[in-house]
């Protein structure tokens, strides 16, 4: 059934997708099977750092269900990807030589019949190592000569000058991402030609990885991800187990399957990278920022060149005349760092938002006051005017909404029973860019709608957001717009990352869709038709029906009948959307989204128990097209920054180099049980700096921040300052000792 057209915009839409993914008819990647499939397992390195010296694979070999064991000698050629060949954090092909960079290291690949078959044959491999000394500690020396990401003023004399100041380090461990869908790889191969049905963020980069590491044209890889049970950056880029699945499946012509497993998942698929921080703020007595600084480190693995951008935000989140951003890093023997949700901005607002709490206590200020009273008029790197900003406006409805009113500075003052609370603050900053994008709509005689683009859906509700904006524009129900997502050969559609695809999206599916509607008009003025003799410019498309635009939808034609009656299947139209960076327009605006959270823990020091009980988050991301979606990316990201701020930590064993808490009983992730009433609010400011429908983009922005807003309430609380990431109860059983209130 139609309905207005706005309607499908900024309403509570289930996702289309929901009653597959309910009922177990989504097909994930390693859900794929095929006649004469084969199960490959690696066999990954027990040393960090060092070479091969010796390997014997005749055991394995000769194991039941075995077919092969690839090592270095006999997989074939894989190559390193050149420039414009896309992105991959590891571009050294697997197997390609006998050193160990890390623990968990691919060093062989067997190949059985069965999954059990492979696993058992390759514990079987035997592998002999020279073991280098690993070096895998998160303590990070000063970088000598740092890169300056962004300078203003003079902020050493200024920071030496200013009355007030606060200089602390503040340190976040390597974090693992843990999708519950495990990384994996299906690969077919048919005479040069490969299928890969993979779990990737980005069909189109993967397929052009893939084809230039595999030495074959682009046109010869085909990519296939229709569902992912989430990726958080971990599946932006492809890993090695793809490119070993492609090589089996291509030197046995039988299909492949790789799973990799949650172990391998903290070894070879990527992490957060460790921080450490130094910042040092310089104010006035009333709270006047004079002085900026951010110096950033962060850890590679011995190759690559992946940064941690945690100074993305800094430079124009507050107005301070003087301000310096520094980056540098330092190589470890551990696997390579990638993007994880909210990449950069996530550790570095969790230090530039905990010194801002640190400043209020010492200008002993309000630390809501604080933000406000240093909000910027314009884009102080730049000058650039900000496209829509209203992060003040998140900040006091926060407030209002949690009753920071309320609040009593004094640590430790506020009390509920003998628990006592701790009330915290922090603003948060995402940026908003839009992607090349391509879109094909197809409105079919049967009254259907088809949508189809390379982009993916993974997890976020894309399928459901795309269809809204087609219904918004024909009127055409959501039930009856089928979307397909998820194939490299369909029109390239952008990596699903940096919370980017709604609004990458939105001008492509809008001038295809405009284009099927012309088509559509056209035809129902054809000779015959029930518009012959009538200009298509007085004709619209509501409701699902053609009709004159002096007349109502009801007083038109079904689309489907106009199309049947004048013997025509479809109509089709293609759309187009620029990345924001080739609009000289929008390179002079400063586009981002903002927010700010409120966060009540608890602490029981009888029972050294420490929760968070209460989440006010408001969120300044633009339009939003679906609340039900966007209510559930941000909360999503909260419960993800509950465990970046309490739980999460890979541990690597200084002895040998290998992640020692690799599976999901001992690296801990926030759970329901852990997760409290959560309260998003939307201000929905539209930006229409970046698409017509004002839609920024959301997701990520929900996790920058929310640490420093759980550290300050520990703080607010029991007195104790965790300026090393996670919260442990140990941290707090030294709290100095509480007054009663
Ligand atoms: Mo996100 S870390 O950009 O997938």
């Amino acid at each position: 059934m139609g309905k207005s057209p706005a309607s499908y915009i900024g309403g509570d839409f289930s996702r289309i997708d929901g009653p597959l993914k309910c009922s177990g008819r989504a097909v994930y990647s390693s859900d794929f099977n095929f006649p004469g499939l084969l199960y490959a397992v690696p066999v990954c390195a027990t040393i960090a750092s060092g070479r091969i010296t010796g390997m014997d694979t005749a055991k394995a070999e000769r194991m039941p269900g075995v077919h092969v064991v690839y090592t270095r000698h006999n997989i074939g050629p894989l190559h390193r990807p050149g420039k414009g060949d896309g992105t991959i954090d590891e571009k050294r092909p697997p197997l390609s030589d006998d050193t160990i960079h890390y623990w968990g290291q691919y060093v062989a690949l067997v190949v059985a019949d069965t999954f059990e078959q492979a696993t058992d044959a390759a514990r079987h491999v035997k592998v002999s190592y020279q073991e280098d000394t690993p070096d895998v500690s998160t303590q990070l020396a000063a970088a000598e000569k740092p890169d300056v990401d962004t300078e203003r003023g003079d902020p050493e004399s200024a920071f030496a000058s200013a009355p007030v100041k606060v200089d602390h380090t503040y340190r976040s461990p390597p974090e693992t991402h843990n999708p519950i869908e495990l990384h994996a790889s299906v690969a077919v191969y048919d005479n040069g030609h490969f299928t890969l049905y993979e779990t990737t963020q980005s069909t189109m980069n993967h397929r052009k990885v893939m084809a230039a590491m595999l030495g074959v044209p682009q046109e010869q890889v085909k990519i296939i991800m229709h569902y992912l049970g989430s990726g958080f950056g971990g599946k932006l880029w492809p890993w090695p187990h793809a490119l070993l699945a492609a090589a089996a499946a291509r030197n046995l012509e039988r299909p492949i399957k790789l799973v990799v497993s949650r172990k391998m998942m903290f070894e070879s698929v990527g992490h957060r990278t460790n921080t450490q921080q130094r910042m040092r703020l310089g104010a006035s007595h009333d709270g006047k920022l004079l002085s900026l600084q951010q110096d950033y480190l962060w850890t590679r693995s011995r190759e690559g060149d992946y940064k941690e951008n945690c100074g993305e935000a800094t430079g124009f989140l507050y107005s301070t005349p003087n301000l310096r951003v520094t980056a540098g890093y330092a190589r470890r023997d551990v696997g390579y760092p990638t993007a994880m949700r909210g990449p950069g901005a996530v550790p570095g607002l969790y230090a530039v938002e905990s010194a801002m709490d640190e400043l209020a206590v010492a200008l002993d200020m309000d630390p809501v006051q604080l933000r406000i009273k240093n909000e910027p008029k314009v884009d102080e790197t730049n000058g650039h005017p900000f496209s829509s900003r209203h992060l003040v406006e998140c900040l006091t409805t926060g407030a209002e909404k949690f009753g920071w009113d309320k609040r009593q500075a004094k640590v430790g003052s506020m009390r509920d029973g003998d628990t006592v609370l701790g009330w915290g603050v922090a603003a948060c900053s995402w940026m908003a860019q839009r992607l090349p994008a391509q879109i094909s709509v197809q409105l079919n005689a049967d009254g259907s709608a088809h949508v189809a683009s390379a982009t993916q859906d993974i997890g976020t509700g894309t399928y459901t957001v795309i269809a809204q904006m087609v219904a918004q524009l024909t009127g055409i129900g959501l039930d009856r717009i089928e979307v397909k997502l998820g194939e490299s050969t369909l029109p390239p559609g952008p990596l699903s990352g940096g919370s980017m695809v709604t609004g990458s999206m939105v001008p492509a599916t809008d001038e295809a869709t405009r284009a099927a509607i012309s088509q559509l008009l056209h035809t129902a003025t054809g000779s015959g038709g029930h518009f012959a003799g009538v200009s298509a410019d007085q004709l619209t498309l509501s409701e699902g029906r053609v009709h004159r635009k002096d007349q109502a939808p009801d007083d038109g034609v079904p689309f489907g009948k106009i199309l049947a009656d004048a013997r025509v299947d479809h109509v089709s139209g293609k759309g187009q959307s620029k990345g924001s960076g080739d609009d000289p327009k929008e390179k002079k605006l400063s586009i981002h989204s903002y927010g700010a959270h409120f966060v009540e823990i608890g602490w029981q020091p009888d029972i050294a128990r420490l929760r968070v009980r209460r989440v006010v988050t408001v969120i300044d991301g633009g339009r939003v097209i679906n609340t039900r979606t966007g209510r559930n990316q941000i909360e999503g990201a909260i419960v993800m920054g509950l465990g970046m701020a309490m739980l999460e930590d890979t541990e690597y064993d200084s002895r040998n180099g290998a992640p020692i808490n690799s599976n999901l009983a001992d690296y801990l992730v926030a759970s329901h049980a852990d997760t409290p009433e959560i309260d998003v609010t939307f201000l929905d400011y539209p930006d229409y700096a970046l698409n017509a429908l004002g839609a920024r983009g959301i997701g990520e922005i929900g996790l920058a921040g929310f640490a420093a807003a759980v550290t300050s309430a520990v703080y607010h609380a029991t007195g104790v300052r965790v300026r090393d990431l996670p919260v442990r109860i140990e941290d707090l059983l030294n709290a100095p000792e509480q007054s009663a209130a």
